[in-house]
């Protein structure tokens, strides 16, 4: 596996996978590798010949105060787990390489980053999109895998290759949970045990809520409101809660039917930030356990 912090290096390789023919995947991290982040490379492995993880803590999309000093890293533990995973390459880019000099040019995103994450993280978005962008510059891969659980992160993403052309063949992978049903995530290394303990229950929330709708409810408001205040009980302070269109990422009251949701929170457990999501479509694609054959009768017809 090659472990490279130059450009010019990673570029030569990729060149050479590519005249042998080799598709290349890309999975972009920061880094403290748990099983979802290896869920995306394994995915990217079964698309493409050499799969190529880039680890970098990208300053720009934290905001003074968050947590870029603290996010854990772990490099030597990270690539031995991006070997097993079937890695050919990991980029480790530092700050100088990826934002040599001054930069005079930046990207708007004037849709999409109002609600959600992007409300309460003002910035995030554009730091993320402007080091994707570059990434993707930078490896040219075929193929990009990207997790379900940042799915703010992926429709922008998603908008990103097909307004400014990249080329790129997109993949959403489904989000990999703790057995208690937490979504796999390096913030939860922050939390205490208590915390661990009471932080499946954001999950345990959006399953109650899908399963409502599940069985009929199109108008999940009041529904909604009542597993926030129940969170709120247990401590948790919500950021957001809410049903959303998956197109405009626009809060979305009434479910129609032949319309595409998404069911997501974000939740603050003492200092940490978990998020988690749920796809709704008039045949939920809601996680591997749907008994086959069972259809939804859900939204308004
Ligand atoms: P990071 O948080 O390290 O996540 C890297 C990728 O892993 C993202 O696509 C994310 O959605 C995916 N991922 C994280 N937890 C997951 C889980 N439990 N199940 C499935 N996939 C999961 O997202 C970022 O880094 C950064 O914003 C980045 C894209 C690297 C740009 O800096």
């Amino acid at each position: 596996m090659l472990v490279t912090d130059s450009i010019g290096e990673l570029r030569s390789a990729v060149r050479l996978w590519k005249r042998e023919k080799l598709k290349v995947g890309f999975v972009p991290t920061m880094g403290a590798l748990h099983e979802g982040h290896l869920a995306l490379i394994r995915e990217a492995k079964k698309q493409a010949g050499r799969v190529v993880v880039s680890i970098y803590v990208n300053p720009f999309q934290f905001a003074p105060g968050e947590d870029y000093e603290e996010y854990p890293r772990d490099l030597a533990k990270d690539l031995l787990l991006c070997r097993n995973a079937g890695a050919a390459a990991v980029f480790t880019p530092d700050n100088e390489l990826m934002y040599p000099g001054e930069s005079y040019l930046t990207v708007e995103i004037e849709e999409l980053s109002e609600e959600m994450c992007g409300r309460s993280r003002p910035g995030f978005f554009n730091g993320v999109v402007r080091v994707v962008n570059k990434f993707f510059n930078i490896v040219e891969p075929d193929v990009a895998v990207f997790g379900q659980k940042d799915l703010q992160q992926y429709r922008i993403i998603e908008q990103m290759v097909r307004e400014f052309n990249h080329g790129i063949r997109l993949i959403c992978a489904g989000i990999v949970r703790e057995d208690d049903g937490l979504a796999c995530s390096s913030r939860n290394l922050y939390l205490s045990d208590e915390q661990r303990r009471l932080a499946p229950s954001l999950y345990r929330s959006l399953l109650y809520i899908t399963e409502q709708i599940e069985g009929g409810v199109y108008k999940p408001g009041l529904l909604i409101s009542h597993q926030r205040s129940e969170l709120e009980a247990k401590g948790f302070q919500i950021d957001y809660l809410g049903t959303y269109s998956y197109d405009l990422l626009q809060p979305a009251d009434i479910l129609e039917k032949g319309h595409k949701y998404l069911l997501a929170g974000a939740v603050w457990l003492g200092e940490t930030r978990l998020i988690d999501n749920m796809i709704l479509t008039d045949e939920l694609t809601r996680e591997k356990a749907r008994p086959s054959g069972k259809r939804a009768k859900i939204f308004r017809r």
